[in-house]
C-alpha cells in the first residue's frame, strides 16, 4: 500500500467533492426569525442593487435542501418557490408527490448527503431552517458556511445554532462588510484526511 499516494488521493477527492453550502441570515444575536415566523429584521439590510452575493452564490449550486417550514414559509411570503430550476430536497416526515424537480424527502439525511456529494455536480445549498441546519450540524454534513450577520438584537425567536452538537473547528476564509452594517462570514468546516 503506499500511503503517501493514498492520503494525496483521499485528500483530492475531498477538494473536488461537491460541497454542502450554508448560505443564511442571522442577527447578530444569533436568530434566523423573529417570533411568529417574522423575518421583517432582515429589512434593515435591504438596499437597491445590493444582494450581498446571493445571485453568484446561486450560480455555483444546483441542489437545495430545505426544512419543510422554510419551504412552506416561502411558498406563502413570495407565492412561488424560487428555486423551481433545481432539484430541491424538502426535508420533512410527511410522504407527498414531487413538485417538478422538488422532491419530499422522508428518508436518512446522512444517507441523502452523502450520495449527493459523491455525485458530480455544483454544491449543495442549504436554505434553512435552523432544525435542518442543526440536524446537519449533529452529522457534521455541512462543508462551507456563509454567514450574514444582521445589525440587530431580535431578543428572542428561532436560533440558527441549538444546543447537543459536536465541536467543529472552522477555517475563517473570507469577511466581507458592507456599508449597511452587514458582515458576512465564511467559513469552511475543518477536515483532515483519515
Ligand atoms: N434568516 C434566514 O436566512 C432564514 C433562512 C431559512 C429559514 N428562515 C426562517 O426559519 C423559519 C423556519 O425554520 P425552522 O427551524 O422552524 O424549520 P425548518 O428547519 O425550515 O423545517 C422544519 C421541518 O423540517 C422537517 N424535519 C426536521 N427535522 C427532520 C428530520 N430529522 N427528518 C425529517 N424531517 C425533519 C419537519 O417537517 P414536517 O413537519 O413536515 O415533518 C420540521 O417540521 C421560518 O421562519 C423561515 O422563514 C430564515
Amino acid at each position: 500500500m503506499n500511503v503517501i499516494r493514498d492520503c494525496s488521493e483521499i485528500q483530492y477527492h475531498m477538494n473536488n467533492q461537491r460541497k454542502l453550502v450554508l448560505y443564511i441570515a442571522a442577527s447578530a444575536d444569533g436568530y434566523i426569525a423573529m417570533p411568529g415566523d417574522d423575518l421583517r429584521f432582515l429589512a434593515r439590510v435591504q438596499k437597491d442593487g445590493e444582494d450581498y452575493g446571493y445571485a453568484d452564490f446561486l450560480t455555483s449550486v444546483d441542489t437545495v435542501i430545505i426544512g419543510r417550514k422554510t419551504y412552506d414559509w416561502v411558498l406563502t411570503n413570495a407565492g412561488f418557490y424560487p428555486h423551481a430550476d433545481k432539484t430541491s430536497y424538502v426535508v420533512t416526515r410527511t410522504e407527498k408527490p414531487s413538485v417538478g424537480s422538488t422532491h419530499f424527502y422522508t428518508g436518512d439525511l446522512t444517507d441523502l448527503i452523502t450520495t449527493l456529494k459523491r455525485e458530480q455536480g455544483k454544491d449543495i445549498f442549504c436554505d434553512g431552517g435552523a432544525e435542518i441546519v442543526n440536524e446537519l450540524l449533529r452529522r457534521d454534513l455541512i462543508d462551507t458556511f456563509i454567514i450574514s450577520i444582521i445589525p440587530v438584537f431580535v431578543g428572542g425567536g428561532t436560533r440558527l445554532f441549538q444546543d447537543a452538537r459536536p465541536e467543529q473547528t472552522l477555517t475563517l476564509t473570507d469577511v466581507k462588510t458592507f456599508d449597511t452594517g452587514l458582515v458576512q462570514l465564511h467559513y469552511q468546516r475543518e477536515r483532515t484526511a483519515q
